[in-house]
């Protein structure tokens, strides 16, 4: 079967139906940019996007981080123990200013010992980039970072959707590659590529929640999966198209 020898009419009604899977795969990359850039605080879809939504993330708040590490080494006990207990109280907001607290209060330590290096100001091009002036500034890095992930019965939706339709799909594709001129090389490569990356990457949605490691897959196979059938609609157009090459069939 050959779908080149198609009459026109159908060839036509083919070449169409390729160009609505292209759009839908650009549809869907859209779509996975919006929904998952607005995970973390970061512009764009990041790698903790990613990483949150198919496994969770959890990070110490940046000023935590500096407390644990020590920083600044100047700062004296006393005041890094009241900048580690304000940071876990729940009460980051509440107390930042509490006047009740005098000069243990957070805002009064941070005016003293941070702020000299962390204003837009300083001198120290990297402290620059890093403000502690405002409450403002200081509330952007008192939070621990704790993205849970995507909702199990969420994924199973969005697994049962994904599998039976890009499965479907690529099965398709699949025998459009191998009626079309490109069946033994490009095409056979293709169909093995999609077909593998849509396993990997359906799979890892779910290995990830457990094991951070299959994120990468996910980051690997799924881009992979739609480069791999954008090319099979593309090739599959060319080859409705193409003059056939003067050989014996
Ligand atoms: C002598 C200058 C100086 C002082 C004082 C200082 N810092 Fe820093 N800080 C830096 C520099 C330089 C960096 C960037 C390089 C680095 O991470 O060490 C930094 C980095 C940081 C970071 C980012 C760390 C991360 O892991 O992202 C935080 C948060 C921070 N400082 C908080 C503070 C706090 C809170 C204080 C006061 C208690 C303070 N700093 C006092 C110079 C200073």
């Amino acid at each position: 079967m050959h779908f080149r020898h198609l009459p026109f009419m159908a060839r036509l009604g083919l070449t169409m139906l390729m160009l609505v899977l292209v759009g839908g795969l650009a549809a869907s990359a859209t779509h996975l940019i919006w929904h998952h850039e607005n995970r973390d605080d970061q512009k764009g879809v990041s790698y903790d996007d990613i990483a949150g939504a198919y496994h969770g993330v959890t990070a110490d708040a940046p000023l935590m981080r500096a407390m644990k590490a020590n920083h600044p080494p100047e700062l004296p006990e006393q005041a890094r123990k009241v900048l580690t207990d304000w940071l876990m109280s729940g009460r980051i907001s509440e107390d930042f200013d509490n006047i009740d607290l005098g000069d243990n209060a957070p805002d009064a330590i941070i005016a003293t010992n941070c702020v000299s290096c962390h204003n837009r100001n300083s001198a120290d091009t990297e402290a620059r980039k890093i403000p502690l002036e405002f409450f403002d500034d200081v509330r952007r890095l008192a939070f621990a970072k704790n993205i849970k992930p995507t909702d199990i019965k969420i994924l199973a939706a969005s697994t049962h959707t994904h599998a039976l339709a890009l499965g479907t799909l690529s099965l398709v594709l699949g025998v459009f590659m191998l009626g079309s001129r490109f069946s033994k090389g490009l095409g056979s490569l293709l169909i093995g590529v999609s077909g593998l990356s849509l396993l990997v990457d359906l799979g890892a949605w779910w290995l990830a929640r457990d094991n951070e490691v299959w994120v990468k897959a996910i980051l690997v196979a799924g881009p992979t999966y739609a480069i791999s059938t954008g090319l099979m609609c593309l090739l599959s157009i060319l080859d409705l198209w193409l003059p056939a090459k003067k050989q014996p069939e």
